[in-house]
């Protein structure tokens, strides 16, 4: 690793496995998951070990190797068809996030392009190269980002859109960590995010790792704090943006891009291409995650409720394009994103 501010790796590929930091149990516990099956990673994706967007399609690509692995020494002739019905379980592990079809279809792509020789090598090539322009894509993100920053800013972020959300360094956080060497923060705030915590589990972890000064907030808090002028920029990341420009995120998010606009504060969008689906129109057409109610109805394995309370938890909501102020790749910065604006970033 070659910049500052830039210590945290979630997802590698050691002796031969994948392995994943699982993030359940982080920040009381930082354990590394072994995973050697197309099953467990479907799993590990679903069952949030691994979660944001570009980690789940990093992961999603190794897990296409264990399942070529596997295919292969079973039967050698017929291996295409079990690959062929692991990567249709795979994306359908989660099914916002569009990182996670792009991934899945690259590495169907390279199958369907390859001869009889070693598609175990060359599939592992390809994961490698998925993780290695990840990151890249986010420090090419973090920089353009970091020049919408005025020194001195107060900026608030939600969910966590960092390295552990990316291959490394993050999208929302690549940002604030670009931010943070050119000295222009003067605070980061981090949404709690219900009912994962991802902003004070993981956000706040992250950017403790990385000596980051950061405060956990309430999401209730955000309306009075920008109301006081305690913000000055709110950043976030994305499961997917449509091809007009609106924009799928962390549940909250579109809370938070509403109260953005009513108090004049600057409100960013960072997302690397992989994360844009130009096969979706609009935000309407996007799907969103709804997970288990059990989720907010308790609280580290402690029921929070009355037995017959009934919940609804849908986990990502969308930001029309027109209340994103900029919405930030590693091809530059684009100035609230509109349907001929995108067409041209993939001219
Ligand atoms: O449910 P999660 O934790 O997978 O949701 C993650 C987010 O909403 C992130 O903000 C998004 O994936 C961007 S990550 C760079």
């Amino acid at each position: 690793m070659t910049r500052s501010y830039d210590s945290i790796r979630p997802i590698k590929w050691q002796d031969n496995r994948l392995q994943l930091m699982d993030q359940r149990l982080l920040p009381q516990q930082e354990i590394w998951l072994c995973i050697d099956t197309l099953q467990d990673t479907h799993d590990a994706i679903k069952n949030m070990v691994v979660r944001g967007a570009p980690a789940i399609g990093i992961t999603a690509a190794y897990g296409a190797v264990l399942s070529a692995r596997h295919h292969i020494a079973t039967n050698v002739s017929t291996w295409r068809e079990g690959f062929a019905k692991d990567m249709q379980l795979l994306a359908q592990a989660r099914p916002t996030a569009i990182n996670l079809h792009w991934a899945v279809q690259r590495m169907r792509d390279l199958v369907a392009a390859s001869d009889a020789g070693n598609a175990e090598a060359r599939l592992l090539i390809e994961a490698g190269e998925i993780l290695q322009q990840d990151i890249e894509a986010c420090y090419a993100m973090g920089d353009f980002g970091a020049s919408l920053i005025s020194t001195g800013s107060n900026v608030l972020t939600h969910c966590n859109a960092g390295a552990l959300a990316t291959g490394g360094y993050g999208t929302a956080l690549g940002v604030l960590r670009s931010a943070a060497q050119q000295q222009k923060l003067s605070q980061v705030f981090a949404g709690e995010t219900r009912p994962w915590l991802q902003g004070t589990r993981l956000t706040a972890w992250e950017l403790a790792h990385e000596n980051i000064n950061c405060k956990v907030i309430i999401e209730g808090a955000a309306a009075s704090m920008m109301q006081q002028g305690k913000i000055q920029t709110v950043v976030v990341g994305a499961d997917r943006v449509a091809a007009n420009g609106d924009v799928a995120n962390k549940i909250g998010t579109y809370s938070l891009a509403v109260l953005a606009r009513a108090h004049n504060v600057r409100f960013i969008v960072a997302a690397p291409t992989s994360t844009i689906d130009l096969n979706c129109p609009s935000g309407a057409d996007i799907p969103i995650e709804h997970r288990a109610p059990a989720e907010i109805l308790s609280l580290g394995g402690r029921a929070l409720s009355h037995p017959e309370t009934e919940a609804v938890n849908p986990v990502f909501d969308v930001t029309p394009a027109e209340k994103v102020d900029f919405l930030v790749t590693e091809k530059g910065v684009m100035k609230t994103p509109n349907a001929k604006k995108i067409r041209a970033l993939f001219a």
